[in-house]
């Protein structure tokens, strides 16, 4: 396994490999990877003769008030397991490789970056549309595989690459969870011992809506107030949340009454310090 942080030496290595009939598959990640990433490189594995691997906290996606400054770290590691699971080379490159003096140009997908977590998080989806143009450009894909953990960002890529007639597969890859329901997350290091006991009381909110819509209940409101009244019965830590809400699952825009096409529900909660994002998947119809 290769490791290269060099924007020119990554470029060359695609566009060689391309020349001679590789396909290449890349999977983006800020490391500390979990479970979750390693499954999107498993896929990657599967699908294509190059795999290439993405470490870069992008710090042009975080806001003023995040965890920029404390975002987990562990490069020897990650490393260990990219090996472990096939990868062929891991792209490493500095911010000032990726963001030199003079950088000016950004990437936005307008109307869905908004809701959700663009509306806690304004300059965060353009921050993360610029760097995965960047790590398109750089690694020439043929496949790029996202997680549906982050369902909007899968769903705001998926738009990007049609807008921008991007010659590349987006294939996403359901979300991993620990034993207890909880979804992987590189955040999931700062819970404390309590918090993380409790947090898998949101996939638990979750999973009582879908029962609930299963049996008849189909309007939005009270399948939201569900899940927070859940969460309140389930959580004793102070927690906050950012927002719950049902989505068409499609599309990507908001159902705000009754549910009539394949929906999705979404959640985002503040618990103690750390941001936890999770959804669910609520009907096929
Ligand atoms: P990061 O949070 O490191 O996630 C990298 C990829 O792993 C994303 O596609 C994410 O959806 C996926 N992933 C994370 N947790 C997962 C889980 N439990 N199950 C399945 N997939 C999971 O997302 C980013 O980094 C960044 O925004 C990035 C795309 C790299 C751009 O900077």
């Amino acid at each position: 396994m290769k490791q290269i942080n060099n924007n020119n030496e990554i470029q060359t290595l695609a566009l060689e490999s391309r020349r001679s009939g590789k396909s290449i598959a890349l999977v983006p990640t800020m490391g500390y990877l979990h479970e979750g990433h390693l499954k999107l490189m498993q896929e990657a594995r599967k699908t294509a003769d190059l795999v290439i691997v993405s470490i870069f906290v992008n710090p042009i996606q975080f806001g003023p008030n995040e965890d920029l400054d404390r975002y987990p770290c562990d490069l020897e590691g990650d490393l260990a397991k990219c090996n472990r699971v096939g990868v062929d080379v891991v792209f490493t490159p500095t911010p000032a490789e990726l963001y030199p003096d003079f950088f000016q140009t950004s990437v936005a997908v307008n109307e869905i970056s908004q809701g959700l977590c663009g509306a806690g998080r304004p300059n965060h989806f353009q921050g993360v549309t610029t760097v995965v143009s960047k790590l398109f450009n750089l690694t020439l894909p043929d496949f790029v595989f996202f997680g549906e953990k982050d369902f909007q960002q899968l769903a705001v890529i998926r738009r990007m690459v049609i807008d921008l007639n991007f010659p590349i597969k987006i294939v996403g890859v359901q979300i991993i969870r620990e034993s207890d329901g909880l979804a992987m997350s590189s955040r999931n290091a700062y819970l404390q011992t309590q918090e993380r006991a409790e947090a898998p009381a949101i996939h638990k909110a979750l999973t009582y809506a879908r029962k609930l819509h299963s049996q008849g209940t189909t309007g939005t409101d009270t399948l939201c107030q569900a899940v927070s009244n859940s969460l309140h019965d389930n959580i004793k830590s102070p927690f906050n949340i950012e927002y719950i809400e049902i989505y068409d699952s499609q599309n990507l825009t908001r159902l705000d009454d009754k549910i009539s096409v394949p929906a999705t529900i979404l959640i985002a909660v503040h618990l103690g310090k750390t941001r936890l994002i999770d959804n669910l998947q609520l009907s096929q119809n």
